[in-house]
């Protein structure tokens, strides 16, 4: 049996970084997975190399009418509905000097906007028989990254918003747990793409093993315990991935 046999997870930002690594050890483990991206191709390769267990959909979390037909195909696909793993996300550097109010707005509309609907859609269908809702926030949601402004605050919103939709659901009585996940620096292309010269190599293979930086597996094997019934009790709470980065921090 897989840690996660069964369940059905929709994972979103699938096509690319830790999405694609979530995608990819939760099938290994037993879930059947629902893959969705702005990139369609890219979820598209991802369900190919899964095989039968994966569904990929054209999916942009903003769009309110995106998550309608992507909550019904995966129920008409796989007849059940379990974890949500709220992931897709944009970054853009910029200080509070910097940020123009279109910035602004562009990354909330993905980063906080999409999450709330991806939280608001996955408790309705979820009320009823329970489950579970990892949403990827940042250790930029809990320290202060100077040049990273905006998408901060988006995860600062991902951060409240987890609070409060476990807190909700506790009180409803609902068996649906919510966390958030808080990474340091992952190696992907959302940080390759600002890092021209980054030579993952080098970050990989040093002598101290706990001198490199996170790897998208090291995340997923996070994702894939809150999305197992082996953290039935971890509820509301936010789980930093960083290498001690945030006690250094305090
Ligand atoms: N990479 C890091 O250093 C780091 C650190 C902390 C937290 N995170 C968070 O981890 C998560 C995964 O990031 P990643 O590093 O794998 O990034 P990535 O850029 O590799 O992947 C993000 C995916 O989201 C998709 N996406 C973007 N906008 C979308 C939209 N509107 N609708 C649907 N899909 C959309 C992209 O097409 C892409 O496939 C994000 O929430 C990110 O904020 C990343």
């Amino acid at each position: 049996m897989g840690r996660v046999e069964g369940k059905v997870v929709l994972i979103t930002g699938a096509a690319s970084g830790v999405g694609k690594e979530n995608a990819l050890l939760l099938a290994r483990e037993g879930a059947k997975v629902v893959l969705t991206d702005v990139n369609v191709e890219g979820v598209q390769a991802v369900a190919r190399e899964i095989g039968g267990a994966a569904l990929a959909l054209r999916h942009d979390i903003a769009s309110e009418d995106d998550w309608h037909t992507v909550m019904a195909a995966t129920l008409k696909q796989f007849g059940r509905f379990d974890v949500l793993v709220n992931n897709a996300a944009i970054l853009a550097m910029g200080t509070i000097e910097e940020t123009t109010l279109d910035a602004w707005q562009k990354m909330h509309r993905i980063n906080a906007d999409g999450y709330f609907l991806g939280c608001k859609f996955a408790v309705a269908a979820l009320k009823e028989q329970g489950g579970t809702i990892i949403n990827m926030s940042s250790l930029a949601a809990l320290s202060g990254l100077a040049h990273f402004c905006a998408y901060s605050a988006s995860k600062g919103s991902v951060t409240a918003l987890t609070r409060s939709v476990a807190a909700h659901c506790k009180q409803r009585g609902y068996k649906i747990r919510c966390n958030s996940v808080h990474p340091d620096g992952i190696l992907t292309p959302m940080i390759t793409s600002l890092m021209a010269n980054i030579d993952p190599a080098n970050i990989t293979t040093q002598g101290d093993p706990m001198a490199r930086m996170c790897l998208p597996q090291d995340i997923a094997n996070l994702v894939l315990f809150l999305a197992s019934d082996e953290s039935r009790y971890i509820n509301g709470s936010e789980l930093c991935i960083d290498n001690g980065q945030m006690a250094i921090d305090a």
